[in-house]
């Protein structure tokens, strides 16, 4: 009885050893290290697995704070009618009390978070957005244009040119489609567009995309702490750029990209990028942050324009000693307050 019991396991283990080596055999032949990759994480971006699957690194969904109506604004939330084949949603904000009859300039606004992440639907950027809507008095709409992983370049951009279209075609008259909001109060000579970081980026490349054709006219651009990128570094960029996540997002978000961060998206002065004599505004303002890695890019930017052959003005303001987005992350500070102060002066002066 024990004995056959032995040497059962005998014979037993004998088997599983056999088939462990057949089965090592096997995967030594599709791969000689037969560890699974490790999962790449760009935080606090996406999650790349390796396996083909990436994913956003938020696992939680953003926050969403209802469109705010207090006695200083009112918002609400829209679809905008797009050719493309999902639902463009945005965020409209209308300074309290607005004059009847009275248009005010209209500023077409695009959050950041490196084209991955962010929302104007977020406490942060909705609270914003209605600040500047209120205390500059412009009709605000924040866009919700199209992210990674989802979605990848040149979606973003074209959701932005959608919407300013969709600004554009409003007439006094109302369209299908339309605002009423838009149709009564925005002033179609003041377009304004801007953003913060990604949405600097793809405000930028809304701005170049209206200089090229014979579509909407812009009247400024707004570029708060802008997200470009390059090859070769630039005065004030530190050294470490290259091992940000910024750096190492963008292959993904631009994965058909020629030229990584040299793609004209991305570096507006790259090899194939458009001339900045193109930007189809009159007037630009950059804002640039001290303690932030973009803020040598963004600089740089500012230079070059004021370089170039393009006709318009070109402002730069810097804020001392504040750090990436902080009108976003710190919006009490007085640097915020300045901020939107001169964003008001840049669009109602002429
Ligand atoms: C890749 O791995 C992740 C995490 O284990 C998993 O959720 C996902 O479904 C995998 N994707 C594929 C295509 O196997
Ligand atoms: C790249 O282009 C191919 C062909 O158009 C498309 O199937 C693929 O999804 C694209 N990849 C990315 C990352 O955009």
């Amino acid at each position: 009885m024990t004995t056959l019991l032995l040497e059962n396991l005998h014979f037993l283990s004998l088997f599983s050893l056999i088939l462990l080596l057949s089965a090592h055999t096997t995967k030594s032949q599709i791969s000689p290290n037969a560890q699974p990759a490790k999962p790449i994480i760009i935080q606090p971006y996406i999650i790349d697995y390796r396996n083909g699957t990436v994913s956003r690194y938020i696992s939680s969904p953003p926050s969403f704070v209802p469109a705010p109506n207090d006695a200083h604004v009112q918002s609400k939330d829209i679809v905008i009618p797009s050719s493309s084949n999902h639902n463009l949603r945005a965020r409209v904000f209308l300074p309290a009390r607005p004059e009847p009859g009275r248009k005010i300039p209209v500023l077409i606004y695009f959050h950041g978070g490196a084209f991955c992440i962010g929302s104007p639907f977020s406490w942060g950027d909705s609270h914003y957005v209605a600040r500047v809507s209120a205390e500059t008095r412009v009709l605000a709409i924040a866009i919700d244009y199209s992210l990674y992983p989802e979605f990848t370049v040149p979606a973003p951009y074209d959701d932005a040119w959608a919407a300013l279209e969709w600004v554009a075609a409003h007439t006094s008259r109302m369209g299908p489609g339309h605002d009423w909001w838009v149709a009564r109060y925005g002033d179609l000579k003041r377009i304004f567009v801007g953003g913060d970081s990604a949405g600097g980026n793809v405000a930028h490349n809304l701005a170049i995309r209206a200089g090229m054709g014979h579509g909407p006219k812009i009247t400024g651009l707004f570029l708060a702490m802008p997200y470009f990128l390059g090859s070769k570094r630039v005065p004030l960029e530190p050294k470490y750029i290259t091992s940000s996540p910024n750096y190492k997002v963008w292959p993904y978000v631009c994965g058909n990209c020629s030229g990584g961060v040299d793609n004209g998206y991305m570096n507006p002065f790259g090899p194939g990028a458009p001339s900045i004599a193109r930007l189809g505004c009159r007037k630009l303002l950059v804002y640039t942050a001290e303690v932030d890695e973009l803020r040598g890019r963004g600089v740089w930017y500012y230079e070059k324009v004021k370089k170039s052959k393009w006709a318009g003005q070109a402002h730069w303001v810097e804020a001392r000693g504040k750090t990436h987005i902080f009108h976003i992350s710190e919006p009490e500070d007085p640097a915020t307050t300045k901020l939107i102060q001169d964003l008001s002066a840049f669009i109602n002066s002429d």
